[in-house]
């Protein structure tokens, strides 16, 4: 796989994306809004920018062209279906057999298995209820996004985060398909290592048609889970 395409390149983990797609040696272009394009300065020698609403069809047609990757970021601002038109549009554009990876929180669920803590539910309800009442962001509009992104015939990865954080990076999440398992419980994800996640699944087949909730690898819950499995027999 040689070029890849950031939608929403210039947002913080767009830019952690960059840095990873460049140091794994992906030629890279990047999508952003029109206003934006000053964020990615610090890469304009080593990327090609499409500026745009990463919403408008033409303008995801024109950067996913020859792509063999494209790895989008998900968010639902405004009331204007953004999430949804942004995914229906990578979906018709990417090329055939392009790997897709679509980033998103922890809130999605594919199968409607996943377990919440009351903390997770509450906030998705009073922060989703606010946020629209202030037609600020559309939490419903995630949700349909990722519905469509799984009901397609593409090669899709939905990348589920846990509340994230900076600093330095700590190395490749752990996953799991189901929030609600004990390895994710730390609810905690540098912002850096979600980015390098999203990477590393292109090149990743087993993650084809997966939707992994992802959590810090040095997190006391993912250092458990590794405790857990190498000695197998020790009560929980
Ligand atoms: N706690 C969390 O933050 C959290 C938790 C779990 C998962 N996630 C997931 O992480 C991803 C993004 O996180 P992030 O930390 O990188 O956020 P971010 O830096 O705020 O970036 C968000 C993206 O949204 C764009 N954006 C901002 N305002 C917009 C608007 N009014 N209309 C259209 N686009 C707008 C930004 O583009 P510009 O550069 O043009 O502003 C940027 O590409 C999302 O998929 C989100 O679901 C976040």
């Amino acid at each position: 796989m040689k070029r890849v395409c950031i939608v929403g390149a210039s947002g913080k983990l767009g830019r952690y994306m960059v840095r990873h797609a460049l140091e794994r040696g992906y030629e890279v272009v990047g999508v952003c809004r029109p206003q934006s394009v000053g964020k990615l300065d610090g890469y304009k020698e080593r990327i090609t920018i499409v500026p745009g609403a990463t919403n408008d069809a033409r303008v995801i047609e024109r950067a996913v062209s020859d792509c063999d990757g494209v790895l989008t970021v998900l968010v639902p601002w405004g009331v204007e279906h953004y999430a949804t038109a942004t995914a229906q549009a990578v979906l018709d554009h990417a090329p055939p057999g392009a790997r897709l990876i679509f980033s998103c929180g922890w809130h999605i669920s594919r199968d409607g298995k996943d377990v919440y803590s009351w903390k997770l539910r509450l906030f998705v309800k009073v922060f989703g209820f606010l946020a629209r009442a202030a037609r600020v962001a559309d939490l419903d509009d995630q949700v349909q996004a990722c519905r469509r992104v799984f009901e397609s015939g593409t090669r899709w990865t939905v990348v589920r985060g846990s509340d994230l954080e900076e600093g330095e990076s700590q190395g490749l999440p752990v996953w799991s398909r189901h929030v609600g398992d004990p390895v994710l419980s730390s609810n905690l994800t540098r912002r850096v290592d979600f980015a390098l996640f999203m990477v590393e699944a292109l090149e990743n087949d087993e993650l084809i048609h997966e939707a992994p909730a992802i959590v810090g690898c040095m997190t006391p819950s993912a250092r458990m889970g590794r405790r857990r499995k190498a000695s197998p027999g020790t009560a929980p």
